[in-house]
């Protein structure tokens, strides 16, 4: 049996092992999937072990950083991700490490949501590890703008800085004034503690701006109750993303695009309970 895998700790409750045995249904690919714990001080081995017979895994929090350390080769989107989130043995035994969340997000705003990235003026909140791994494929859609607006506005200033190579990105704190934009996406880890980015309501444009939290949850999280409050066209969480990410990987693994859309509905079902 083709054996996958996704590491993480703690693991108990990704979605990963059932959207990947729903794809494997779908599209009538034989493989296995389960979630493995690893051990926090341990990952490179513990992946080391499964790669002698497993073909491919998925990699989540903490060890995006250590699973792009342990790859042999990159993606440009993970080189510039500086985060691996799905890994691929090699027909040489060797680890190719990719990064889906960003392609992930923007199909699920693109195909999902038929949201136009090409000349939109975006602004993403946060300047972590989320972020970072989004804007490769947002700037591949040549937005008319970028903008990066973190709590710790140098953070967003440095992030700009190391992708503006790439298209038009700056980088600032919240308190920023602008012209309303098209898409604001939630990237900052804020929802957790049930809290938000401190932003002006007024860069929603009432009845146009897309709002698009990463987050997701059972209940509509605090930033896209905050967006529809002000009006935003549409506030998406971040359900389809993860969905998008795993077909992503999917596709890298088995050279098959699963439809994802079957695969939502089941997974939105499992989440209102
Ligand atoms: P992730 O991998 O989820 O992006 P991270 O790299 O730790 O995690 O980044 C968390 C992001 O959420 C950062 O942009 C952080 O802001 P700082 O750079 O200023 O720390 C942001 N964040 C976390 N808690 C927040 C809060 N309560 N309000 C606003 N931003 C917050």
């Amino acid at each position: 049996m083709d054996r996958y895998c996704v590491f993480g700790n703690p693991i108990g409750h990704s979605k990963s092992p059932l959207i990947h045995r729903l794809f494997a249904e779908q599209t009538g690919q034989v493989l296995s999937y389960d979630a493995r714990l690893a051990p926090l001080d341990d990952f490179s081995a513990n992946a080391r072990e499964f790669f002698a017979q497993g073909l491919g895994g998925n990699v989540t929090v903490p060890f995006k950083e250590e699973a792009y350390r342990l790859a042999a080769e990159l993606t440009e989107r993970a080189r510039r991700a500086g985060a691996v989130n799905t890994l691929k043995k090699l027909a040489d035994g060797r680890l190719l490490g990719d990064n889906t969340d960003g392609a992930g997000l923007t199909r699920d705003l693109t195909v999902n949501h038929g949201v136009t990235l090409h000349g939109a003026r975006i602004l993403v909140l946060g300047a972590g590890g989320a972020v970072r791994g989004i804007l490769e494929p947002f700037l591949a859609q040549q937005p008319a703008c970028v903008v990066i607006a973190n709590r710790t506005a140098s953070k967003a200033g440095q992030l700009a800085e190391e992708f503006k190579d790439l298209g038009p990105v700056r980088g600032g704190g919240f308190d920023l004034r602008d012209e309303p934009f098209d898409l604001i996406v939630n990237g900052t880890s804020a929802s957790l503690a049930g809290e938000l980015p401190p932003i002006d309501p007024a860069l929603i444009r009432p009845g146009h701006t897309v709002c698009y939290d990463m987050m997701y949850g059972k209940d509509t999280t605090a930033f896209n109750r905050w967006a529809a409050e002000h009006g935003a066209a549409r506030c998406i969480d971040g359900l389809g993303m993860l969905v998008e990410q795993a077909a992503e990987a999917f596709l890298l693994w088995r050279g098959v695009r699963p439809d994802s859309t079957p695969v939502l509905e089941a997974l939105r079902q499992q989440l209102r309970g």
